[in-house]
C-alpha cells in the first residue's frame, strides 16, 4: 500500500474503531484472505497451532494447513451463541499455540463478540504470552439486531503489541472484486507481512 492508502486506513482505525496506528503499522494486500495468508507465513512454525472457534470461515483451517501448522477446532455451540468462550480458550491453549482466531461478526454463524466477551478472552490470554491474536473484523459494518461492533483492539488495549486487526473492503462496501484487504499490527509482524506481499 502507498503511504497516502495506509494514512487513510489509520484514519479510518482512529474514526470507526477508537484504534491509534500510524501508517507504518499498516499493510495492504489483494484482500483480507492475503493478509491472513501472509501472516501466516511470515510466523507459522511446522507443527505450530492455530486456535479456530467454529463455525468459521472455511479458508482459516486450508491456510493453516498449507503453511505446515495444525488447526485447532474448538467447538462453540448454539448455547454460547456461537461464541469462544474464556474456559473453551483456556483448554485449547498449549505450549504450541501461535494463534488464536477471532472473527466478529462471524462468518457463517453471526456471532457478534461484546466488549465483555473480548475483555474476558483477553484476561485468559494475558496469561499466556505466546499466543497472537488474529481478530479478523471484516464484517464490522454487517449487523442486525441493534448489535454493537467492539474491535478486539479497543477491548484489549494491553495486548496490542501480539494483535493483528484484519479488515477489508470486500464486505462493508460490497468491492469484493477489488481485492483490497488491510490489516494493523505489531511493526515487526507488519514489516514481515510487507515483504512477503512485495515478493508476491
Ligand atoms: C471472515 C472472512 N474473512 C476474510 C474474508 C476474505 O475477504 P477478502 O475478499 O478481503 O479476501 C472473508 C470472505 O468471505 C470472510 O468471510
Amino acid at each position: 500500500g502507498t503511504g497516502e492508502v495506509r494514512e487513510a486506513i489509520a484514519g479510518k482505525f482512529r474514526r470507526e474503531n477508537g484504534l491509534n496506528y500510524m501508517a507504518d503499522d499498516i499493510v495492504v494486500a489483494n484482500g483480507a484472505k492475503q493478509i491472513i495468508f501472509n501472516a501466516l507465513m511470515a510466523t507459522l512454525e511446522s507443527g505450530d497451532e492455530a486456535i479456530l472457534p467454529a463455525p468459521y470461515f472455511v479458508s482459516y483451517p486450508e491456510m493453516v494447513k498449507l503453511l505446515g501448522g495444525t488447526p485447532v477446532v474448538v467447538e462453540c455451540p448454539e448455547t454460547t451463541g456461537f461464541r469462544l468462550t474464556p474456559a473453551l480458550l483456556e483448554k485449547a491453549i498449549t505450549p504450541r499455540t501461535k494463534w488464536l482466531f477471532l472473527n466478529t461478526p462471524g462468518n457463517p454463524s453471526g456471532a457478534v463478540y461484546s466488549e465483555a466477551d473480548l475483555k474476558a478472552l483477553g484476561t485468559v490470554l494475558a496469561k499466556h504470552p505466546q499466543v497472537l491474536i488474529l481478530s479478523d473484523e471484516i464484517y464490522e459494518h454487517i449487523l442486525f439486531d441493534g448489535r454493537e461492533f467492539v474491535s478486539f483492539g479497543k477491548a484489549c488495549p494491553g495486548h496490542k503489541d501480539r494483535t493483528l486487526i484484519v479488515n477489508g473492503v470486500s464486505k462493508s462496501y460490497a468491492m469484493t472484486g477489488w481485492r483490497v484487504g488491510y490489516a494493523a499490527g505489531p511493526a515487526p509482524l507488519i514489516k514481515a507481512m510487507s515483504t512477503i506481499q512485495s515478493q508476491s
